[in-house]
C-alpha cells in the first residue's frame, strides 16, 4: 500500500503585533512555532501603532521564517505550501505577510494559501485535540473580534452572533487603560482580579434585544469609566482590583450567558474558546463550569495558541490547502475579510 505523504504547511502571520511563523505538519501537529512579539514596543504608546507594527514585521519576518524552518528541521524544498494571514487585521501589517509569502512561493515554486485569521484561532483548538472534529460551536474572542460561530466543516463557518461595538479584547484594553494598569489590558486584569472582589460594583450585563447570541461591550466599558470619574469627583479611592474583577465579572457572565444559550439552541456537544481572551482564567473556569453543567465538552488552547501565532495559521492552511484553496499572484491584504468569504 502507498503511504500518505505528510503535508508541511509553512505559514505566517502578521496581521497586528506579533510576526510569527510556524511548521505545521498535517494541520495538527506543530514542529515549529515562532513568535516575536511587538509588545513591548506598542506599550510605550499605550495601543498598537499600525506604522511601527508593520515597520517591525519588515524587520523581523525573514529571522522568524528563518528560525520557524531551522527548529523544524524543514527545508524550504520539504514544504507543502506557504499558509499566510491576509484578513483581517492593519492594512499595512497584513501586506508585510502577504508579500512575503507571495515571494516564498514564487520563488520556491509552492502553492498559496491565504487564510482567515478567525479561522485560524479557531484552529487553534485542533493542534492539542485530536478528537476535535467539526461540527462545533466556537467563541472567538480576541483583540479585535468577538464571534459566536458554527463551525459546521473543516473552513465552512456561520456566524450567529457578533459584537455590535467594542471586542471582548478591547474593552480588557480600554478599561485597563482607564484603572491605570497599562497596555495590554487582558492579561493585567486577569492577574489583579485576583486580588479583588468580583461583587464589589455591579456593572450592567447588556444583551441585545431580538439577537441573543450578539454582544455589545461599550456600555459596561462606559459604566467603568462614569464609576471611576464618581469616585475622582467625590474625592474617593477606589480598588484597582475590585474594580477589574468586577468588570472582568460582568464581561465574562455575558460571553457564558449567550455562549450557553446558542449550545442549548443549536444542541451543541462540542464547544470550543479560541482567541486572546480566550486565556482569560476567569473566563475558563466559568467556561468549564457551565459546560460540565450541560454535559457539553470544552475545548480551549494553551495560552501561546490563544493569542497570535502561526501554528493555528498552519492548522487552518492545511484544511484550506486539503480542500482546495490555491491563491494566485494577485493575493492582496483585506483588512475587513469576512469569516467564511474565500479568495476567488
Ligand atoms: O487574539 P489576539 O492575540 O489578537 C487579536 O486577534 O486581536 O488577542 C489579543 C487580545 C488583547 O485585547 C488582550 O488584552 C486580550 O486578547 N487578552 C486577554 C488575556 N490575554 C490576552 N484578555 C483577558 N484575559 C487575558 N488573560
Ligand atoms: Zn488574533
Amino acid at each position: 500500500m502507498e503511504e500518505k505523504k505528510d503535508v508541511l504547511i509553512l505559514a505566517i502571520e502578521s496581521s497586528c503585533d506579533e510576526t510569527a511563523a510556524a511548521v505545521v505538519r498535517n494541520g495538527r501537529e506543530v514542529l515549529s512555532n515562532v513568535i516575536s512579539s511587538q509588545i513591548a514596543l506598542h506599550a510605550l504608546y499605550g495601543g498598537v501603532v499600525p506604522e511601527i507594527a508593520s515597520r517591525k514585521h519588515i524587520e523581523k519576518i525573514n529571522q522568524v521564517i528563518e528560525t520557524a524552518l531551522l527548529e523544524a528541521g524543514t527545508a524550504l524544498s520539504d514544504i507543502s505550501a506557504i499558509g499566510v494571514t491576509y484578513g483581517p487585521g492593519l492594512v499595512g501589517a497584513l501586506l508585510v505577510g502577504v508579500a512575503e509569502a507571495k515571494a516564498i512561493a514564487y520563488a520556491a515554486k509552492k502553492p498559496l494559501v491565504g487564510v482567515h485569521h478567525i479561522e485560524g484561532h479557531i484552529a487553534a483548538n485542533f493542534i492539542e485535540h485530536p478528537d476535535l472534529e467539526p461540527p462545533f460551536l466556537s467563541l472567538v474572542v480576541s483583540g479585535g473580534h468577538t464571534h459566536l460561530v458554527r463551525v459546521k466543516d473543516y473552513g465552512k463557518f456561520d456566524i450567529i452572533g457578533r459584537t455590535r461595538d467594542d471586542a471582548a479584547g478591547e474593552a480588557f484594553d480600554k478599561v485597563a487603560r482607564a484603572i491605570g494598569l497599562g497596555y495590554p489590558g487582558g492579561p493585567k486584569i486577569d492577574k489583579v482580579s485576583k486580588e479583588g472582589n468580583r461583587e464589589a460594583v455591579i456593572f450592567p450585563r447588556a444583551h441585545v434585544e431580538d439577537a441573543p447570541y450578539d454582544f455589545s461591550f461599550s456600555g459596561v466599558k462606559s459604566a467603568v469609566l462614569n464609576y471611576i470619574n464618581g469616585c475622582k469627583m467625590k474625592g474617593e479611592e477606589y480598588s484597582q482590583a475590585d474594580i477589574a474583577a468586577s468588570f472582568q465579572k460582568a464581561v465574562t457572565d455575558v460571553l457564558v450567558d449567550n455562549a450557553m444559550h446558542a449550545i442549548e439552541e443549536y444542541k451543541a456537544d462540542k464547544f470550543a474558546i479560541a482567541g486572546g481572551v480566550a486565556s482569560n482564567s476567569a473566563l475558563r473556569e466559568a467556561m468549564k463550569n457551565a459546560c460540565r453543567e450541560r454535559g457539553v465538552k470544552l475545548y480551549y488552547p494553551s495560552l501561546v495558541y490563544c493569542t497570535d501565532n502561526a501554528a493555528m495559521i498552519g492548522a487552518a492552511a492545511y484544511y484550506e490547502y486539503m480542500a482546495g484553496t490555491r491563491c494566485g499572484w494577485d493575493l492582496n491584504a483585506v483588512p475587513n475579510l469576512k469569516l467564511g468569504e474565500r479568495y476567488e
